[in-house]
């Protein structure tokens, strides 16, 4: 029975977020990140808040109850049989959308061979899972999607179940973490997902002579962010507009940049259960003992404690600024006394060229090619300095954490990278090429060595908060403005 809007108000509005990732059960990169804290923060600030996300291979063990053995869902003449699992934790329900045949895989997104060839089934069946949920588990008023694997829900919403009561006064939130993903899909696969062919215009879905996902959401949604101030200036551009920027603009009144946050329950040197020690500003002691951990866990002589460590936790994508790592690192060696470590994994001539790297300079550079939550701590508290030389970035997490774990920071100015750290907290240079990251890099290593100095510096990276209760706040606030009765 659906929950009357009028009834409900002035309560906060009730909000469901869909994505493909949340963690700890589904991760690749920060999305996850952020859909596991910001729906406990907006629980926090009042708003009943559930989750949606396809139940993959490795949320199986997940503590979560099967409350829907069977929910039919329409799709492109098809009907997929999908089960709900559910679990409540820390004052948000997570549901756990099961089709074993579609979700049950070792992969998010693909395996050694590629993307999915069915990828456009699985989240257009996550979002019409969604839809279904609410509509008879979890009424909601805002439904916010996450990334191009949830930009079909608001032309479900809008297209086809306008008129349906259930939703009349719902409204849809989409936003983008990474312009650089659209969910391109050919013309031909409309039918699969039940897009019938009148949405394929180019004012609509139709992406260059395919159907974009991404850009479905952009136009049907009421209103859409990103995670940046100055990535939704950047997305406007044709620079970082990936083909967007020409509907972003025409959409600039209804996008805002809200700032991502950090769950410091989780990325806190005083209390991390990764670390070999533990540190805060006033007692930096243990910071030194990360550091020689460190150094052994990646095989890297004891002699580089006195020198400057550079570290890197990333995923291996175009997008984060290897080409000029790869252009600057044998200068970097040949000449300076530093030192780097490296976690990350992806795409194989970035795999590849990290192997390379280490292979040349064995004592200089540690190196862990694979996905490891822990290391990606210790990095952290390990390390001296922390490199994000992005080609763009919407937000970026990682330098953030990097502040709290007193590891400064040397960023280009880009998108959140530009938000978040400033000349009090870290190193940015605005161009990218090769020569200003290694002055930049450069210039760091020299402050390095100023150790009264340096330690003021990163007391004040590990004193800023961006704790997510300030960024709930600005979604709270946008919710708000977007629905019409709750209060
Ligand atoms: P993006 O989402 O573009 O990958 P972010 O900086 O927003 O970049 O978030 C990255 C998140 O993924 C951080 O939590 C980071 O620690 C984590 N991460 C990235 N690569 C790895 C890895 N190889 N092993 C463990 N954690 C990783
Ligand atoms: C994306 C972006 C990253 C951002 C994250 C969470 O993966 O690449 O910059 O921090 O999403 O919003």
């Amino acid at each position: 029975m659906p929950v009357s809007r009028f009834t409900q108000a002035p309560t906060p509005p009730r909000i469901m977020m869909v994505s493909s990732e949340a963690s700890p059960w589904a991760k690749t990169g920060g999305l996850a990140d952020v859909l596991e804290a910001l729906p406990k923060a907006l629980a926090q600030a009042g708003h009943a808040v559930c989750v949606v996300i396809p139940r993959y291979m490795h949320g199986f063990d997940a503590p979560s109850e099967r409350i829907v053995d069977s929910m039919p869902i329409a799709l492109g003449g098809a009907i997929y049989d999908v089960a709900i699992y559910r679990l409540i934790t820390d004052g948000v329900t997570i549901f756990h959308v099961d089709h074993a045949g579609l979700y049950g895989r070792n992969g998010l997104y693909g395996d050694h061979f590629g993307d999915f060839g069915d990828n456009h089934i699985r989240y257009a069946l996550l979002c019409k899972a969604a839809l279904e949920i609410s509509r008879t588990l979890f009424p909601v008023d805002i439904y916010h999607c996450h990334d191009w694997q949830s930009g079909l829900l608001p032309v479900y919403l809008r297209a086809f179940d306008a008129a349906d009561p259930s939703f009349l006064a719902a409204r849809t939130v989409m936003t983008i973490h990474n312009l650089g993903y659209q969910g391109i899909f050919p013309r031909e696969k409309m039918d699969d997902v039940s897009l019938p062919p009148w949405l394929y215009r180019p004012d609509l879905i139709e992406f260059w002579g395919d159907i974009s996902f991404l850009k479905a959401g952009l136009v049907y949604a009421d209103a859409l962010t990103t995670v940046s101030r100055r990535y939704a200036l950047e997305i406007q551009t044709p620079e970082h507009g990936f083909g967007l920027d020409g509907l972003l603009r025409a959409r600039s009144a209804s996008l805002t940049g809200i700032v991502n946050g950090v769950d410091y329950s989780r990325w806190n040197p005083e209390t991390d259960r990764a670390l070999p020690a533990h540190y805060s500003a006033d007692s930096l002691g243990g910071k030194t003992e990360c550091k020689r951990e460190l150094l052994r866990e990646l095989g890297l002589p004891d002699v580089a404690l006195d020198r400057p460590l550079l570290s890197i936790v990333s995923r291996f994508a175009y997008q984060k600024g290897f080409d000029l790592i790869a252009g600057i690192a044998h200068t970097l060696f040949q000449e300076d006394d530093v030192y780097l470590a490296v976690l990350g994994n992806g795409e194989q001539k970035y795999e590849e060229y990290f192997k390379h790297l280490r292979a040349s300079f064995p004592d200089r550079v540690g190196l862990r090619i694979g996905y490891d939550d822990a290391l990606a701590h210790r990095i952290e508290a390990g390390g001296d300095i922390f490199l994000m030389p992005s080609r763009y970035e919407p937000c970026g997490l990682n330098q953030i954490y990097s502040l709290r774990y007193g590891t400064v920071p040397v960023v280009r100015a880009t998108g959140g990278l530009d938000d978040t750290i400033d000349a009090e907290t870290g190193f940015k240079f605005a161009d990218y090429n090769g020569r200003e990251l290694l002055e930049t890099i450069r210039l760091a290593c020299r402050a390095w060595h100023d150790r009264a100095a340096w330690t003021r510096m990163m007391q004040r990276g590990m004193a800023k908060d961006f704790s997510w209760a300030g960024a709930a706040a600005e979604y709270s606030a946008l919710y708000r403005n977007l629905h019409p009765f709750a209060g």
